[in-house]
């Protein structure tokens, strides 16, 4: 038995939009092709949200297919943390909206901004809580629209994003055979223009002039942004088979962020982790940011490639920049 409480993952739930783009689809209005896109990132497709939707509506769907999957109500909830770049607005937090929707009125309720590594980042915070005792029931949401926020004039980035979002419910649990066993959590600012959206904020606030310079738009430097991704993912795998004391073959699978097929190829083949252990989903909804995590791992599940027992490796880096790892046994 463990002397605290481990958070364990009792529900996971997806929720993506209907509406398909295909490379081909791009093809037709931007100056790139299925060749060139598959053959860089691994991306054959992506989901695009369709009016109406918005980053806290998908969460809430996706929130309540994680409940259904946990067998729990919303009103059991104590904390809802929606991990996103894409918010519903500036204020209040995406998460009170999914409070709202949910009507989980015993939760508190915020959003953090970690970029890619946001879900993780949401599930370290959700497992201090729930390990200090604070809380028992923690809902954890990564939802991105970044399509809202694509620029579809510069093919270097608007092949890559998609839209979606999946969720994690939480739950104390102290049988010693389930939970985390293991976060890290780095960042360094000093990378920040990576991968950023220069106006909008306080540093640059919205007027005709931001909008006409397409200011409002991810901007990324991709080269950079390979390298730091290559590296970090390489060293959150080491880092964290060698914190759990695991070699290659105690792990059942590896859950990357999904960010390009090459860079997890390079990362993974460096650690010496065969490709029959990684989850590879980026052909089908791109890179979906906080989303990318969550998706991977339960459509995992659903394939029946994990399942209550297995230990998964979970690694992500984005934004910020940011990057953080998780272990933890199903
Ligand atoms: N279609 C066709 N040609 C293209 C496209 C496109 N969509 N985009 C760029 N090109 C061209 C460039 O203009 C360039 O042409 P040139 O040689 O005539 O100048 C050529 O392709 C090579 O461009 P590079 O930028 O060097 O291509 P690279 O092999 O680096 O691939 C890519 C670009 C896919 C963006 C890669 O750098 C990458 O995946 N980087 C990681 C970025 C990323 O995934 N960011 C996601 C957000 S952050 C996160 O999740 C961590």
């Amino acid at each position: 038995m463990p002397d605290s409480p481990r958070a364990a993952i009792k529900g996971l739930g997806v929720a993506v939009p209907d509406r398909v783009l295909t490379n081909t689809d791009l093809e037709s209005f931007v100056d790139t092709s299925d060749e060139w896109i598959v053959q860089r990132t691994g991306i054959r497709q992506r989901r695009v949200v369709s009016n109406g939707q918005t980053t806290a509506s998908l969460a809430a769907d996706a929130a309540k297919a994680a409940l259904n999957d946990a067998g729990l109500d919303a009103g059991e909830l104590d904390l809802i943390i929606c991990a996103t770049v894409c918010p519903e607005m500036i204020l209040p937090a995406t998460a009170c909206f999914i409070q709202s929707e949910l009507a989980a009125t015993r939760a508190a309720a915020f959003d953090l901004n970690a970029a890619c590594s946001g879900w993780l980042y949401a599930l370290t915070v959700a497992d201090q809580f729930i390990r200090t005792g604070t809380y028992n029931r923690v809902l954890v949401v990564g939802s991105e629209t970044l399509t809202r926020f694509t620029d579809y004039t510069d093919r270097a980035t608007c092949v890559l994003f998609g839209d979606g979002a999946g969720a994690a419910v939480l739950e104390a649990d102290d049988s010693g055979l389930r939970g985390i066993l293991y976060n890290v959590m780095h960042a360094d600012g000093s990378g920040w223009d990576f991968i950023h959206v220069p106006a909008g904020g306080a540093r640059e606030v919205a007027s005709h002039r931001t909008v006409a310079e397409r200011k409002h738009f991810i901007k990324m430097r991709g080269r950079d942004v390979y390298k730091f991704a290559v590296e970090k993912m390489q060293w959150l795998l080491a880092d964290c088979t060698k914190a759990c004391g695991l070699s290659p073959d105690d792990v059942d699978l590896v859950v990357p962020h999904q960010v390009n097929v090459r860079i997890i190829k390079s990362a993974t083949d460096k650690v010496g982790l065969p490709l029959d252990k990684v989850y590879i989903n980026i052909d089908r909804y791109g890179n979906t940011s906080a989303a990318s995590i969550p998706l991977a791992l339960a459509e995992a599940r659903q394939d029946g490639r994990i399942g209550v027992g297995s230990l998964v490796l979970l690694v992500a880096f984005g934004a910020g920049l940011t990057w953080a790892g998780t272990v933890v046994r199903l």
